[in-house]
């Protein structure tokens, strides 16, 4: 199922403005690997989240190779920081090479293993945090995130509305961990949330 109608979605990828060379090369590696990134839509959104906040300190969990990094690095003030995390050290190599070639190498701090387990030796409070982990480990996210925000801050999460696949009748272990998940955002007191339904629907949530 298309969360955004296929002929909008082309109309507004074509409207949008060109990426730079790096932002090209890892669209190209994610389309020749299946690889699945944010893309430009939410890519773009994710720096203006960036822009808007005055962001100094961003947390992700699930980063891939940098693609989701590199969107934000290019919203980021001075002195800001990116924490970032992947199971695979493969990816970790080549997110710190196109975030180097983008100039933004300086400001990111890439570990791998076990997100859920990485930001246990963070206390925060980050201005923002990514989720883009494996969809069954959403609702582990949740409080390991929430907690780590600052009043203000935001909690953004990719695939909340999973290609429709959420409505099936008997949902799979990944729909049923994004529809719990969906459950946590909209009735946790501690956040005020919404589902932006660009691309495979975003959930965000801003930290009371
Ligand atoms: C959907 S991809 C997205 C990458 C990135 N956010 C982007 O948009 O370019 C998610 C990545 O997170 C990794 N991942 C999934 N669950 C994870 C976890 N619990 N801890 C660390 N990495 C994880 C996957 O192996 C994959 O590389």
């Amino acid at each position: 199922m298309h969360i955004t109608h296929p002929e909008l979605e082309k109309y507004i990828l074509n409207a949008m403005p060109e990426r730079d060379d790096v932002l090209k090369e890892m669209e190209e590696l994610a389309r020749q690997k299946g690889f699945p990134i944010i893309g430009p839509m939410c890519g773009t959104f994710l720096r203006q989240l960036a822009l808007i906040t005055g962001a100094r300190n961003i947390f992700e969990m699930g980063s891939g190779f940098g693609y989701s990094a590199y969107w934000f690095a290019g919203g980021l003030k001075d002195a800001g920081k990116i924490i970032c995390t992947d199971g695979s050290e493969k990816n970790k190599n080549r997110a710190m090479q196109y975030l180097k070639r983008g100039g933004f190498d300086g400001m990111v701090e890439f570990y791998v293993g076990y997100a859920q387990e990485i930001i246990k030796q963070f206390d925060g409070p980050f201005d923002i945090i990514l989720n883009d982990v494996d969809k069954e480990q959403y609702p582990e996210v949740f409080d390991l995130a929430v907690s780590r925000l600052k009043k203000g801050g935001i909690f953004i999460t990719d695939n909340v509305l999973w290609g429709g696949d959420i409505l099936d009748e008997n949902p799979d272990e990944q729909s049923r961990g994004i529809l719990e998940f969906n459950r946590k955002l909209f009735s946790s007191g501690d956040i005020l949330s919404s589902i932006i339904p660009i691309r495979d629907g975003l959930g965000m949530a801003v930290k009371l």
